[in-house]
């Protein structure tokens, strides 16, 4: 049996903790443990976080004011070397905290070490997630928003283009293009309305909390929160420590969300297939086969229906590895980072992809009004006028339209082109009033209750919803 591997304690014993160590970590504990490569994202956080904790020593006396003077120019100067790409990353300094001490000690000497001082890396990581997470709700709420104006574009533009709805992806009653798209801008508001209130528990500040018990040092939280832009300090240290509902509820929220564009993705997908082609999509958005010359595939939708997976994906990741867990910190929630990271980044994708995908889809009117012809799409408005005008018991109006309908299929025609003798023939109460209703036009035009179809109704909500989302 090889024994475990053992590295250099020189070259591997972490000078920010290693006092009480004599050798180096196994290989593969130094693997397993190091966490740069994913974490080396919050560096920016970190700094700031850095900063405000640092002028906030300073100002309480804890430190002196050079002390914290010397810390702050040093840590803009790393920022500089981390944005240039000149910074460099260490695995045996595990994570992205302690690479910034370790630089700033090359840097500044001996007031670096001070830096530290009533702060653990547990209140520390904290802090840097959270501003992460808040960064990200923020950078998602400008895209959304981004891709609501685009949806509100095409609906204001097919306010009054006629589309066959679906149930169960069987033509049901006919809609606008336009009253579509706006159930998806409503969708969109309200993930962002998740975000928003997803972000006013993020942005409470774990700072000073310290390793779970808070300090005895007379640190000001209030003051390192104010800094940060946070609402206030977290009210309990074990609890600013240990929780991370904040990034499951930015996970489950951009759960919600990826769903939401997945289920547009799909319908585009549908509504570009040749059978169907409700909309076509230019060579921007699609792809060739290679074997099938005619193809013209809608990859982006399909990766953004599939995106969904892997949103869905993170959140179970971090639920999973939250749960049980003891309280304060444990090392299990270092692997916090990368599914939010990942979540944060495949969101982005998905809402820029959409976007790009819905100012490229170009209605086809011929194919929808095609569409329009089969599955009597007006049965219902047939169904109503014999309930409105002939005083008909509904259930009794439906088992009527029904028979019409069987009778319209048999000759192979659509409803407004029956006659009124075949209809009679059927029930005496019809009379030449219910044209009014059969055509699809009329129908979508009647449909004037809150919230509903008629292009006039969907002009209106436009309206609305510029005013209220953009
Ligand atoms: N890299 C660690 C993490 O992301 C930082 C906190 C480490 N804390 C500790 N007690 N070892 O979770």
């Amino acid at each position: 049996m090889k024994k475990n591997k053992r590295t250099t304690p020189s070259k591997t014993l972490n000078p920010l903790w290693g006092g009480h160590y004599a050798k180096g970590p196994a290989e593969i504990m130094a693997k397993i443990n190091a966490s740069i490569d994913v974490d080396r994202q919050l560096y920016a956080q970190d700094i700031g976080a850095s900063k405000a904790h640092a002028a906030m020593l300073a100002a309480t006396g804890i430190i002196s004011k050079s002390d914290a003077k010397a810390i702050a120019l040093g840590l803009d100067k790393i920022l500089k070397e981390i944005v240039s790409g000149k910074f460099k990353f260490s695995a045996v300094l595990e994570d992205i905290h302690m690479n910034v001490e370790q630089r700033l000690a090359e840097l500044i000497g001996d007031p670096a070490g001070r830096m530290h001082t009533a702060r653990s890396r547990n209140d520390q990581v904290a802090c840097d997630f959270r501003l992460w997470v808040r960064d990200a709700i923020d950078a998602l709420d400008v895209t959304l928003k981004g891709l609501q104006k685009a949806l509100l574009y095409q609906a204001e533009k097919h306010s009054a283009t006629l589309m066959p709805g679906f149930t169960h992806l069987q033509p049901a009653q006919p809609i606008t293009f336009g009253h579509h798209l706006m159930a998806y801008v409503e969708m969109l508001g309200r993930d962002r309305a998740r975000f928003e209130d997803c972000r006013k528990r993020v942005n409470e500040s774990p700072l000073g909390a310290a390793a779970l018990a808070g300090t005895s040092f007379p640190i000001n939280r209030h003051m390192t929160a104010k800094a940060l832009l946070f609402d206030r300090p977290m009210a309990n240290s074990i609890d600013a420590v240990s929780a991370r509902d904040f990034a499951l509820e930015f996970l489950a929220a951009a759960s919600i969300c990826g769903m939401h564009l997945s289920r547009f993705a799909e319908e585009v997908t549908i509504w570009a297939n040749p059978a169907f082609s409700f909309v076509k999509l230019s060579e921007a958005f699609t792809s060739g086969s290679s074997i099938m010359p005619q193809k013209r595939n809608p990859d982006a939708a399909e990766l953004v229906r599939a995106k969904a997976g892997r949103l869905l994906g993170a959140f179970t990741t971090l639920l999973v590895v939250m749960k049980g867990l003891a309280l304060a910190y444990a090392k299990d929630m270092q692997e916090d980072k990368e599914p939010v990271f990942d979540a944060g980044a495949t969101l982005q994708l998905a809402i820029a992809a959409t976007t790009g995908i819905v100012n490229d889809m170009k209605v086809n009117k011929a194919a929808l009004d095609k569409a329009l012809e089969s599955g009597f799409i007006t049965a219902t408005d047939l169904a109503d006028w014999l309930v409105r005008v002939a005083n008909v018991p509904f259930r009794q109006a439906h088992h009527i339209t029904g028979k019409i309908v069987r009778y319209a299929e048999q000759k192979k025609s659509t409803l407004d082109k029956l006659s009124l003798k075949e209809m009679q023939q059927i029930d005496q109460r019809i009379t030449k009033e219910v044209f009014s209703v059969l055509r699809v036009d009329q129908a979508v035009k009647s449909r004037k209750s809150f919230g509903g179809t008629a292009p006039e109704l969907v002009k209106q909500a436009v309206k609305d919803a510029k005013k209220r989302y953009l």
